[in-house]
């Protein structure tokens, strides 16, 4: 598919663009460009543009503004050691989208356009990667249903777009251990919803609870699912790995119920060459505090393509608080963290051929 190009009439003043792109926090600065495709029954995917990043019209009775028919994606474009951008594992994202596209009864998008569109964009706004140490370009997909219409049933015109943001390091000195609420009140998805799609109710749905972590004073929330109560899920953002004593680390299974990150699988595969036994196994609140307090569990780690791979240092919950490891980060959180950052900026050989080049 060709993309129209059209020229932006104004963008940010470089002055103005530098001093943004030097401290900008996450989610806040944006890039000049958008990427827009659009979808229509009788058309399929059509009107490819890469245009200036502007407000969207829609009509009050859009479909998206009152079902929530919508997906995304999160990813980043990398600066390699050369100063060449890159993306990680970008297919992933792509097949990712289209699971949560058909779970939401919405229109795939071909993985190879899905690609396209991110490159043109990166391609644009390549001025707008951070300066900032550990910075990169934060891009986000995503699909909504755009047709007018008040019947519950699946649109017949959607829009894909992607907009780009510069983003700092998530965290500014060092890697802080984060504490973690044990949700008791709330579950985040069950058996049969949509607990493994990237649709935008599931984090509408996790604002409430990841509050009461924060009055709590931690900083995320963990889920249990929504069955037995018992079993880790994941975070509202992150997915979970416990490290033990006997060289074996556990994460929770895919079920259907979480989502499939694409920094989990990652970890899965460095994890195995490091010759550690990774098991994918359902793993109880109560087995977790039980191994803090003997020392057979030794790390945890939350990871994620925002914050990569961070230590849990305490999880605190209704049912009383537990200390793990030294409360910092463990010798695998940060081999694992150094080896995936090290493969994401070309600094440590890619040997899976998950990084692939914009230039
Ligand atoms: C609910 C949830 N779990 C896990 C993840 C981690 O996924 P990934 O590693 O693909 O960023 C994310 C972030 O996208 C998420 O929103």
């Amino acid at each position: 598919m060709q993309f129209d190009h059209i020229p932006h009439p104004a963008p940010v003043p470089s002055a103005t663009r530098q001093q943004a792109i030097a401290d900008p926090g996450f989610g806040k600065v944006f890039s000049d460009h958008m990427v827009s495709i659009d979808w229509s029954e009788g058309e399929g995917w059509h009107s490819a543009t890469l245009g200036p990043r502007e407000p969207l019209t829609l009509d009050p009775a859009c479909a998206v503004l009152h079902y929530a028919q919508e997906i995304f994606e999160g990813m980043k474009a990398y600066r390699q050691q050369d100063g060449s951008l890159a993306l990680f594992r970008p297919e992933q994202n792509a097949q990712r989208f289209n699971r949560s596209a058909q779970r939401m009864a919405m229109p795939e998008l071909p993985e190879d356009l899905f690609i396209e569109a991110v490159r043109q964009l990166v391609g644009a706004d390549r001025d707008w990667f951070p300066t900032v140490e550990g910075g990169a370009l934060y891009l986000r997909p995503f699909m909504f249903a755009s047709e007018a219409f008040l019947g519950v049933r699946p649109a017949k015109q959607y829009k894909f777009l992607v907009i780009a943001s510069p983003v700092g390091n998530y965290f500014k000195s060092g890697v802080p251990a984060v504490s973690i609420w044990v949700s008791r009140n709330f579950t985040r998805a069950a058996p049969g919803g949509t607990g493994f799609a990237k649709t935008g109710g599931n984090y509408a749905a996790s604002l409430v609870p990841q509050a009461e972590a924060t009055e709590h004073g931690c900083d995320q929330v963990v889920f249990l699912d929504a069955v037995d109560k018992k079993w880790i899920e994941e975070l509202g953002g992150m997915n979970l790995f416990f490290a033990m004593d006997d060289g074996s680390v556990v994460t929770p299974p895919l079920t259907g119920t979480i989502l499939p990150g694409i920094t989990r699988d990652s970890l899965i595969q460095l994890i195995r060459e490091e010759g550690l036994k990774l098991r994918e196994e359902p793993y109880s609140i109560d087995q977790w505090r039980a191994d803090a307090a003997t020392g057979k569990l030794l790390e945890t780690m939350a990871c994620g393509t925002a914050a990569v791979v961070t230590p849990v240092g305490r999880v605190d919950g209704p049912d009383g608080s537990f200390e793990i490891g030294s409360g910092g980060p463990g010798q695998l959180t940060t081999k694992l963290r150094e080896k995936l950052v090290g493969i994401q900026q070309g600094r440590v050989a890619d040997t899976h051929g998950w990084v692939m080049s914009l230039d």
